[in-house]
């Protein structure tokens, strides 16, 4: 297994000693690690280059669907073998996908196609409050994602495109549900395995949700609502997903120890 590391998160992400001390701690555990321009993925190359057949692991921003296709060309044109497929970075990457593998754990949610009349189908639905997403992010500025009146919707679909710089997919609008205050925690699930940050069980619905979705890789965030149930609030490619809550060891003893 090798671990390649987009290239620029070195040089943009602030703070960036995370990601060095990432890639410092997989070399310390023994796993080889490049780095790949993500800026250009069309004329792209591992440095170094892996070992034939090695199953590579990608670390860095989140790729939309064009981009991640590209990724995967450039570890098979140097005869690697990427860990998780185009299908299977979709898969925990897009709503739309994961959704219906765990539907009863999280908000009840909507996919709506781009060019849909969002608000006449938000007033179809007897909702309180909407959580609106695109495929894969919320609104963290402007307005935020959430709204009570679906008069509201067009204006906070204008803020996500001009923030997020494109919507990606479609839109989905998911049930709110209130939960506690600083009750979200990150889990990753490797080859089935699922970890928490520190010692603590495991709840539930993690470990059912490891049996569900066919991803080597992956993350689950948890929440507990306010009535005390643990909610799943998204899912996401493992490889995408930041260390909330992780210590840089835990991580990489869990990636690098299972696969
Ligand atoms: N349906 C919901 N109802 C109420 N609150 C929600 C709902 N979905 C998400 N949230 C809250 O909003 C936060 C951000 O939502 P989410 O994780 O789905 O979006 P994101 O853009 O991927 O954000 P992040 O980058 O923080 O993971 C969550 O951590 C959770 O506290
Ligand atoms: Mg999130």
């Amino acid at each position: 297994m090798r671990v390649v590391f987009a290239a620029d998160y070195f040089e943009k992400t602030v703070p960036d000693e995370q990601y060095r001390s990432e890639a410092a701690a997989f070399v310390r555990a023994g796993v080889p690690v490049s780095t790949v321009s993500v800026d250009d993925l069309s004329t792209a190359k591992l440095v170094p280059k892996p070992e034939p057949e090695e199953t590579v692991v990608y670390r860095g921003w989140m790729l939309n669907e064009a981009s991640y296709k590209q990724l995967v060309s450039v570890v098979e044109a140097s005869n690697a073998k990427p860990l998780t497929p185009l299908d299977g970075y979709l898969l925990t990457h897009h709503i739309p996908n994961w959704y219906p593998l765990v539907t009863e754990y999280t908000p009840e949610t909507i996919v709506l196609p781009e060019g849909t009349n969002y608000e006449a189908e938000l007033r179809k639905l007897d909702w309180p409050k909407f959580f609106v997403k695109d495929y894969v992010k919320s609104l963290k500025t402007s307005m935020g994602s959430v709204i009570t009146d679906a008069g509201d919707i067009g204006r906070l679909v204008e803020e996500m495109a001009k923030y997020r710089g494109e919507i990606e997919g479609g839109l989905c609008v998911r049930q709110f549900e209130e939960f506690r205050a600083g009750s979200e925690i990150r889990y990753f699930v490797v080859d089935g395995q699922p970890m928490g940050p520190d010692a603590e069980a495991i709840p539930r619905v993690v470990e059912e949700c490891a049996t569900r979705v066919g991803s080597r890789l992956f993350s689950i965030d948890v929440a507990t609502r306010a009535d005390g149930v643990e909610r799943i609030v998204e899912l996401g490619d493992g490889q995408v997903s930041d260390l909330v809550g992780w210590q840089v060891d835990r991580f990489v003893e869990a990636v690098s120890g299972v696969l």
